[in-house]
């Protein structure tokens, strides 16, 4: 038995459950588009593991040296008493601030909030070897519903939201998002924000194209994840990943093109799509930011930024922020990489 408990607010499956409407409006629409969280099924997390160790895709080791760099400052600043974590995923780079937390006596208890349950499960296994006097408690769920179950606060909290999932979401659903992250915070607390930024076309076209094609098998797992979860019978061998910077919107656009002329039926959803040669079907966005742009969406969220972490290529962003008017200290104004 594990000594840790996990709240199961969706079984490992429930993501997939519940997408039936989702599925249907956005194979209906002009543009076909499908959401990202439908990536992580337990094939998809596995893939997605892949991905962060691939030469192109600098995020996710940019975003641990900026951990390591920062972590001892930043815990000794924000000294908080729990991690709450949205995106927890394998929860590897985290323990930077784990260790750094654990070290000085002064945390307490890390709640990894992830939508997949062997991930979380498997993580706090191994967080529990490494920190047996840590507190764990694992929360399933969709942090774009479930966000009010996370268990109440035990002190002092800090919010982590890494790996530029932030990215992921639309404008709108960002929005909503922080809006809520900012109720869970007293003051005191902050959020830790990951953000990849703006940087090289090359750069960015490359990390969500790389030559080994394990991008294309996680994009293209959202068809197999589709076929399982509705009994749908998308042809996956006829899909071609690409992935599209788009400048004006400053985001990559990630589509699945047909290559040839498809009719899949959904049986599920009583549904039949028809798709053209070459038609797209649009999988994901993931948004890049400059700092400028980072503090503008916070501050449209009732946040404020109270640091700015970042690598000497400025590749990534990490801000640090409180809910505006519960400063965690007005006069302590940090800038790094400036
Ligand atoms: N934080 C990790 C993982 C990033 S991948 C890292 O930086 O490497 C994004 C993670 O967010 C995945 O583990 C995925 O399962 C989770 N996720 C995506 N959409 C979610 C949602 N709506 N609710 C909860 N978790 C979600
Ligand atoms: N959020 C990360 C990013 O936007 C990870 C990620 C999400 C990703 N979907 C992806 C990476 C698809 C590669 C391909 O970069």
């Amino acid at each position: 038995m594990p000594g840790f408990p996990i709240d199961v607010h969706m079984s490992e499956h429930g993501l997939l459950d519940s997408i039936a409407d989702d599925v249907r409006r956005g194979l209906s629409a002009p543009q076909k588009f499908l959401l990202p969280k439908f990536l992580y099924d337990e094939e998809g997390s596995l893939l997605f593991e892949q991905i962060t160790e691939l030469p192109e895709y600098y995020p996710t080791r940019t975003e641990l040296s900026i951990l390591t760099d920062i972590a001892d400052e930043l815990m000794g600043r924000v000294a908080p008493r729990e991690i709450v974590e949205l995106g927890s995923g394998s929860s590897t780079k985290t323990r930077m601030l784990l260790d750094a937390g654990y070290n000085a006596k002064t945390l307490a208890k890390y709640l990894p909030f992830d939508v997949s349950q062997t991930i979380v499960e498997s993580a706090c296994v191994e967080l529990q070897q490494r920190y047996p006097d840590m507190e764990l408690h694992g929360v399933i769920g969709d942090f774009e519903r479930h966000l009010g179950l996370v268990p109440p606060p035990v002190g002092k909290r800090l919010v982590l939201f890494i790996g530029s999932t932030i990215g992921n979401l639309e404008p709108k659903e960002r929005l909503e998002l922080l809006g809520e992250i900012r109720k869970m915070l007293a003051p005191g607390d902050c959020l830790l924000l990951g953000m990849d930024q703006v940087k090289d076309i090359g750069v960015l076209e490359a990390a969500y194209n790389d030559a080994a094609g394990v991008t294309a098998a996680f994009d293209l797992n959202v068809l197999s994840a589709i076929n399982n979860a509705l009994h749908a019978d998308f042809n996956v061998a006829e899909f071609r990943h690409r992935a599209h910077y788009n400048r004006d919107l400053d985001r990559i656009e990630m589509h699945l093109y047909a290559n040839s002329a498809q009719t899949v039926h959904i049986a599920d959803l009583d549904m039949t799509v028809e798709i053209a040669k070459a038609e797209s079907i649009w999988t994901e966005s993931s948004h890049k930011f400059t700092q400028d742009t980072a503090t503008a969406m916070l501050q449209e969220a009732g946040l404020t930024l109270d640091a700015w972490y970042t690598d000497s290529l400025r590749y990534f962003g990490l801000a640090l922020a409180t809910a505006q008017g519960l400063a965690l200290d007005p006069h302590m104004s940090l800038r790094r990489g400036d």
